[in-house]
């Protein structure tokens, strides 16, 4: 890439319904507005509907021509993430989605927080819940060139590890470079693994993934514990950028023709932390088929969704 990838990037969306997770806010909200912007259908589900509604009309408010449809989702909980599959597919029947963004998620809480389904609250929210979604929504997306399944992982990836005795924190907790790096992590090895699957049967599905860097949102303002929001606040006038910058690796990823299978991208600056889209490298940690292929089945387990429906996906129909 030598010219500097932007919005103005993006091909026309006319026709095309995307579904991102955590549009009401930061990276998630940035890349709704862009992708409306240029044409698309956006469904947009959030834990609340009042917070749904509220992002709708500031994307309406920018783009008047907008079609965005309002849902709630909590990704932490797995029989929200089963209604909410369900109703899209009741709304939206057949394959009607061209772009699927796995954006939301949480970040460094304090203490271990355990989920209704006994998951710990970043695993369940960052990975399960999306790979759950994921798995539901697979035969809602149509099977033809141009369609994606984009996930959002991070920088601190390459501090994560994925430990099979301690996917939910249960022997060792560290809210940041464990818990946080070991579901982003994950989120990344779901891409690969997933893209890995959809080309086994021929699927023209692609499976990217992107970091935004360090992008000021509300990630960084929740309960993150003194250390860590003390280590933001040193970062942030140096190596941080705005939430509409940072939503250009996720807008490359789930938009540019450059983007390839199973492709990784982040900004360009130093560190990876600031800066415009391009082709970044996978943590080390991504990269074990052994460990991708056990969390891939022991994530069936945990969330009871199985990708049994894959070749749905590998039927191709333009
Ligand atoms: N900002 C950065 O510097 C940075 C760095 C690395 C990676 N990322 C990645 O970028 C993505 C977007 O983050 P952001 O920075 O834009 O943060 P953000 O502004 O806090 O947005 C996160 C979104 O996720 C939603 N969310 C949280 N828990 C949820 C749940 N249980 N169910 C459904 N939605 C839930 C939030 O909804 P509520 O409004 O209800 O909380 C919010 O809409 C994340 O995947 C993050 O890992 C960000």
């Amino acid at each position: 890439m030598t010219k500097k990838w932007t919005a103005e990037g993006i091909p026309s969306q006319a026709g095309r319904r995307v579904l991102i997770t955590g549009a009401n806010s930061g990276i998630g909200f940035e890349a709704a507005l862009e992708l409306a912007r240029k044409g698309a259908e956006v469904i947009l589900p959030a834990r609340t509907q009042a917070k749904a509604d509220d992002a709708a009309s500031r994307i309406v408010q920018q783009v008047p021509t907008a079609k965005v449809h309002t849902e709630i989702l909590d990704l932490a909980a797995l029989a929200s993430v089963r209604s909410f599959a369900q109703r899209v597919a009741q709304k939206f029947p057949g394959q009607s989605l061209d772009l699927l963004i796995n954006n939301a998620d949480v970040m460094a809480l304090p203490k271990r927080d355990m989920t209704e389904d006994g998951f710990e609250r970043q695993f369940a929210t960052n990975y399960l819940g999306p790979f759950a979604l994921t798995g539901l929504l697979l035969p809602s997306i149509k099977v033809k060139q141009g369609s994606r399944v984009v996930t959002l992982s991070s920088g601190v990836s390459h501090q994560g590890t994925i430990r099979f005795d301690n996917l939910q924190s249960e022997q060792v907790y560290k809210p940041m470079f464990q818990a946080y790096a070991q579901s982003k992590l994950a989120d990344l090895i779901f891409s690969q693994e997933l893209q890995r699957r959809l080309t086994a049967v021929g699927s023209p599905i692609l499976s990217t993934s992107a970091h935004p860097g360090y992008a000021v949102t509300n990630l960084q303002t929740g309960d993150l514990g003194i250390g860590i929001s003390l280590m933001m606040k040193l970062m942030k006038p140096f190596f941080s950028q705005d939430a509409a910058h940072g939503a250009l690796p996720t807008l490359f990823a789930a938009t540019a023709r450059e983007a390839v299978a199973g492709g990784f991208y982040g900004p360009d600056g130093m560190g990876e932390l600031t800066g415009f889209p391009k082709a970044v490298a996978l943590a080390k940690g991504a990269l074990d088929l052994v460990t991708a292929n056990r969390l891939w089945q022991e994530s069936e387990r945990l969330t009871g969704v199985s990708y049994s429906d894959l070749h749905v996906a590998g039927e191709f129909r333009s």
